[in-house]
């Protein structure tokens, strides 16, 4: 192979991982910034080594893929993507490019927005349908999802068949809201509002509870078939959605020349932080619509627009300490502790290092003057060490040697770039995580066991083990500064709850590596307690389909601990669901693989707690009607879920008969 070749195939590579982390699980590990860069970098060894190309590779098609959680849409209109400019330069070969002869024609200047695009559809002056980008031509039916979106409208004032396509986004203030409140319960956070945006418009809506839709907004900037309305330039298609109560971006602008768009794209390159959502660009469309087909687009992007990029926002600040943070699992993390710097219209005190490797590669000090950067992410990365402003006091960091919280000797593992505190019994600071992530929403989901009470609790000496989360008393709590009776009942009623979630809540919770929610459900689906979880075999558990070896040997190591054994038996005594009691066992076999769907509003809980509690119960809930379904549960305004059921004569229960149901269980 020649360097050539294989610096393509390392790109390939590359690309394709950050493709799916980016699409597929709205997780990205680079910056948009960068992931541009591997793609053009992609795109300019193509252009000079056609042989060693891959002409059906990704970045020839439009991004992303719809994927099976949703049903496939198929776009009458394919939806494109726009090409990419970066600097005047560029933008100027763009319009030499367009070649208009024509003096009179005219620009639209929009804001590029950072969200999820998608495509509305409205028959009668209702909304029926609506869709992600997808592949481009089939995208993901998300109608319901989007229905919980405020800012769109459920019904227009006009009679005929239209589509239209915007952005959903997250406002940075809701984007700041729900990161706070994923912290505090110890969940991940999003690195963007846009991945925030993804994450909450992609997940089926039984697991959300739709006030945390209302996080989202929307805004409409492409009326498809604008001829059939009379419409013939871009602007006049913004105000023909914006008489209709579409909401359209107030920040756009009509331009005569490729001097006014430079003025548009220079007076919004730090405008757009005073904005309350994230724009990376300006999209610039040719205005005369009419001339869109004539000069046509390529397999990916039209040929009448394109997107300037502003580049990365950068600052240039201080480091004045490194600290450490210590993850559930023992992880070293250092975090540079900055002089307050103003990046992107925020005050910017720390940036992520990453690991020890990324430290030294990077050759970054204590009080080295750093350029930092922040693209769409919101924690900031160091860029590179500013050498020149090197005084001489600059200090070399080294990774401690002993755990900064319980002083045990640091180790790391073979073939790992971290550092841990091999101390997983009594290592306050992952104690202390621990309790986070066993209390999160995707574990034991106890609210109000966030950041702040895991450390009281672990501070106090009143939490050693997991279990003595069930032996607290409203008194024990009580007495935590900002805490008060109130609170406190609250909080040990939802640690009593908490008993009675499935099993699978309690496995993802109790932190077995490579273990989380999905694949406990698994676990459960084959082993209905944890008795029969802790006694199966290695290769029991590494031939379910979607386990394999790695986590089933992860699963065997932890029940070998006795110490976990022991943890286990303690949640038994203390009440907590593990599946194995007389009671759960009997209960389960009752509604044990009995499919629910649930629609409508219910008014006694979100659905997503209805689920939980039939799931209790060994059932399980699926989003759509068929044959299959054993019982659909009809709330308010049960829609199209409801007539399939009676269709398909599926016992349908009402509320009230739901509750009945549960309560013959003894949970309701
Ligand atoms: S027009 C046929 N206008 O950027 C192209 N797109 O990187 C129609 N985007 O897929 C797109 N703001 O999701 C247009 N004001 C704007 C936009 C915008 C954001 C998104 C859109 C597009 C992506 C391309």
């Amino acid at each position: 192979m020649n360097i050539f070749e294989a610096r393509m195939d390392e790109l390939y590579n590359q690309i394709e991982h950050h493709a799916r982390l980016y699409y597929e699980k709205d997780e990205p590990e680079i910056s948009d910034f960068e992931y541009d860069a591997l793609v053009r970098e992609l795109a300019a060894l193509e252009r000079d080594h056609p042989e060693f190309s891959r002409p059906d590779f990704l970045t020839h098609k439009v991004g992303g893929s719809a994927s099976n959680l949703f049903t496939p849409v198929e776009h009458a209109v394919p939806m494109l993507s726009l090409d990419n400019v970066f600097d005047n330069q560029e933008l100027a070969d763009f319009f030499g490019k367009l070649d208009r002869e024509n003096e009179n024609d005219s620009y639209v200047c929009e804001m590029k927005i950072d969200g999820i695009a998608v495509s509305l559809l409205y028959e009668n002056g209702e909304f029926v349908q609506g869709a992600t980008r997808g592949d481009g031509r089939v995208g993901e039916d998300v109608t319901e999802n989007l229905r919980e979106i405020d800012s769109i409208p459920k019904k227009l004032r006009i009679d005929s068949r239209l589509e239209i396509r915007g952005e959903v986004l997250m406002t940075l203030e809701s984007f700041r809201n729900l990161n706070q409140i994923r912290e505090e319960n110890g969940e991940k956070v999003f690195a963007n509002p846009r991945n925030a945006a993804g994450g909450n418009l992609r997940k089926a809506s039984r697991n959300v509870d739709p006030k945390s839709r209302r996080g989202l907004d929307f805004f409409a900037y492409y009326l498809v078939d604008a001829e059939k309305f009379g419409v013939k330039t871009q602007s006049d298609a913004l105000k023909f959605m914006a008489d209709l109560g579409l909401p359209v971006q107030a920040a756009y602008q009509v331009c005569e020349n490729l001097s006014e768009v430079g003025e548009f794209i220079s007076n919004w390159h730090e405008k757009r932080f005073e904005l309350d959502y994230v724009t990376d660009g300006v999209v610039i469309k040719l205005n005369d619509l009419t001339q869109w087909n004539a000069i046509g687009a390529t397999s990916h992007a039209p040929r009448w627009a394109v997107a300037f990029k502003y580049p990365p926002e950068e600052a240039i600040t201080k480091i004045l300490e490194i600290n450490i943070s210590i993850g559930r699992t023992g992880v070293l993390t250092p975090v540079a502790i900055l002089e307050p710097v103003n990046l992107a219209g925020t005050i910017v005190k720390r940036a992520g290092l990453h690991n020890a490797d990324e430290i030294s590669r990077k050759d970054i000090r204590v009080n080295d003057t750093v350029r930092i950067r922040k693209a769409a992410e919101i924690i900031p990365e160091v860029v590179a060490v500013e050498k020149a402003s090197r005084t001489g006091q600059e200090v070399i960091f080294e990774m401690p040697k002993r755990c900064p919280a319980c002083n045990s000797e640091i180790v790391r593992l073979p073939d790992e770039v971290a550092y841990r505190c091999p101390n997983r019994a009594s290592c306050p600071a992952q104690l202390r995580e621990t309790i986070k992530y066993f209390a999160s929403r995707d574990g034991m989901n106890i609210k109000g066991i966030g950041s702040r009470l895991s450390v009281q609790l672990v501070e106090s000496g009143l939490v050693k083990i997991l279990s003595d989360i069930y032996e607290l008393k409203v008194d024990d709590i009580s007495r935590f500064s900002r805490m008060g009776e109130k609170l406190a009942r609250k909080i040990i009623s939802e640690i009593e709850q908490s008993k009675t979630r499935p099993v699978s809540s309690l496995i993802a919770a109790i932190g077995i590596r490579h273990i989380g929610k999905t694949v406990a459900e698994l676990l459960v689906d084959r082993f209905a307690n944890l008795e029969a979880l802790m006694n199966a075999d290695e290769s029991e558990i590494a031939n379910i389909p979607g386990m394999g070896e790695v986590r089933a040997r992860s699963v065997r190591a932890f029940f070998q601990d006795s110490e976990n054994v022991r943890l286990i038996r303690r949640f038994e005594e203390l009440g907590v669901n593990t599946g194995n009691s007389e009671s759960g066992s009997q209960t389960q076999a009752q509604l044990f693989g009995k499919i629910f769907v649930f629609t409508g509003t219910l008014s006694s809980f979100t659905r997503e707690e209805a689920a939980e509690r039939v799931k209790n119960l060994g059932a399980k809930v699926s989003s759509s009607v068929s044959s299959k379904t054993d019982y659909v549960v009809a709330g308010e305004k049960a829609g199209s879920k409801l007539s399939r059921a009676e269709s398909l004569g599926v016992k349908i229960l009402s509320e009230s008969e739901f509750l009945a149901l549960l309560a013959s269980y003894n949970i309701a």
